[in-house]
């Protein structure tokens, strides 16, 4: 199944699902990796390992999202795209584009969802002294950092953690499960049934 990639910046998990879709058997295709900045490192990243490389920049959209919205949406058609995982991307989605992707847009969250929605997870869960915490694959919905969980990871705090160490031990952790919940989703193995998801997993 075709599957585009969407990101903002770094990709170290948009680079997890490339290899991972290079394996045989594997249910999905990483057809395009689209990003809205043309500076993001994962773009170079995606074209030496010969995935086609798209920019919508947002900034030519002067603050109209569904305009930007609009024109992602027709670069993912033109591609004949039928999956999107949002790895990274930094922008927040109206209802438009998370209507006509409606249960085959996906993301990664660094957090045990719905703790920590948004941003700095591991500050906070630093702060409230979490002993467990992790990452979440998610269907996209209208609410930001919301919609049916997919796959869930854990892992220890330890009392030495900082920001960084934290941060590092659940990347890891995300390099691992998104690839299963893409597989999943690609797969038609873990389906929406009204606001769970059948047939997703968790990992420690
Ligand atoms: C990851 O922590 C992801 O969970 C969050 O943004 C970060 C992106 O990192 N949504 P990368 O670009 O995949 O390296």
């Amino acid at each position: 199944r075709k599957t585009a990639i969407l990101i903002s910046g770094r990709g170290s998990n948009m680079s997890a699902l490339i290899s991972a879709a290079m394996q045989p058997e594997y249910p999905a295709e990483i057809a395009l990796v689209l990003s809205n900045r043309p500076d993001a490192q994962g773009l170079e990243r995606a074209a030496d390992l010969g995935i086609a490389t798209a920019v919508v920049d947002h900034k030519e959209f002067a603050g109209d999202r569904e305009a930007f919205e609009r024109q992602l949406d027709a670069v993912l058609r033109e591609h004949r795209i039928e999956f999107v995982a949002l790895a990274g991307f930094m922008r927040i989605l109206t209802p438009f584009l998370v209507g006509a992707w409606s249960n085959r847009m996906i993301n990664i969250h660094p957090a045990l969802l719905p703790s920590f929605k948004g941003l700095a997870t591991h500050e906070r869960a630093l702060e409230e002294g979490v002993k467990l915490h992790g990452a979440t694959v998610h269907f996209v919905s209208a609410e930001m950092d919301d919609g049916p969980i997919i796959i869930q990871g854990a892992v220890p705090v330890l009392d030495t953690d900082t920001p960084d160490t934290l941060a590092a031990r659940v990347l890891e952790l995300e390099h691992k499960i998104y690839p299963k919940a893409l597989a999943l989703v690609a797969g038609g193995k873990a389906r929406v049934a009204g606001a769970r998801v059948t047939g997703g997993g968790c990992e420690t």
